[in-house]
């Protein structure tokens, strides 16, 4: 299953904290943003699409409203005030599917700052998640069986910006944005540095989906023996975004 959001028309006012800003042709944005979708149904996935949010700049990045496990959904009280409207609609979309738990004040936490690998989950602390937020995290979800381990990041927006997962016990990273340390005994593909933003992929059942526009991390890690799903994204890579944001991926049950 996966849940996205069309994009909204007002995505050229989106947050950004370590890019320049350029103008988004929201129109490409959005066809980009149907080949994308198609490409998670192409993958398996049943894409559940809500209604663009006209007001709401970066509400495509469904991924940061919500962290989805197995056992109960969290949702999130993003960093960044003007994205706390968004996390409502997400919620109600995820309902039916999932027990829901929430972040509260003062307490922060954007579902792009956690990068889950079995029962651990790695959180970035960041502008966007606190203290609070990750205790809170840890509280809702270590009774549940999961290990909450905050980590370091710097110069980019999220932990996921930095670093992914592209293989069983495989990461994608940027080691100038995050200690490779910090990932037990993990495998990493490093991307090329000519291109620091490139390490963010979705994983989904075997095929990594993966922007087109990191062409040369992309041959890094065909070169492993990782499946790549090509997409361009190049108006939502402006909006300081990745292919991760753009979903809220798990199993119905
Ligand atoms: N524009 C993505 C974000 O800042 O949340």
């Amino acid at each position: 299953m996966a849940i996205t959001r069309a994009v909204s028309r007002a995505i050229g006012r989106c947050e950004l904290t370590h890019l320049e800003r350029k103008p988004i042709d929201a129109q490409r944005a959005t066809e980009q943003h149907e080949q994308y979708e198609a490409c998670l149904r192409g993958l398996g996935c049943e894409v559940q699409s809500l209604p663009e949010e006209p007001e709401l700049a970066d509400s495509v990045f469904v991924e940061d409203a919500a962290v989805v496990l197995d056992e109960v959904a969290v949702v999130t009280r993003p960093g960044a005030e003007s994205r706390r409207a968004e996390t409502a609609s997400v919620a109600r979309a995820l309902e039916p599917y999932r027990e829901l738990v929430r972040i509260e004040a003062p307490g922060t936490l954007d579902g792009g700052d956690v990068l889950q690998s079995g029962r651990t989950l790695y959180v970035g602390r960041t502008a966007r998640t606190n203290d609070a937020g990750i205790q809170q995290l840890a509280k809702l979800v270590e009774p549940r069986g999961y290990k909450v381990v905050p980590v370091e990041v710097r110069g980019c927006l999220h932990l996921k910006t930095a670093v992914t997962q592209v293989g069983e016990n495989m990461l994608l990273v940027n080691p100038q944005m995050v200690e490779t340390g910090a990932f037990g005994g993990a495998e990493f593909v490093e991307v090329d540095e000519s291109e620091p933003t490139a390490g963010n992929a979705l994983l989904i059942d075997g095929t990594v989906v993966y922007p087109a526009a990191y062409e040369k991390t992309l041959r890094r890690l065909e070169q492993q023996g990782i499946k790549v799903a090509a997409v361009d994204v190049s108006e939502l890579l402006k909006a300081e975004a990745g292919v991760t944001c753009c979903s809220l991926v798990f199993e119905k049950h």
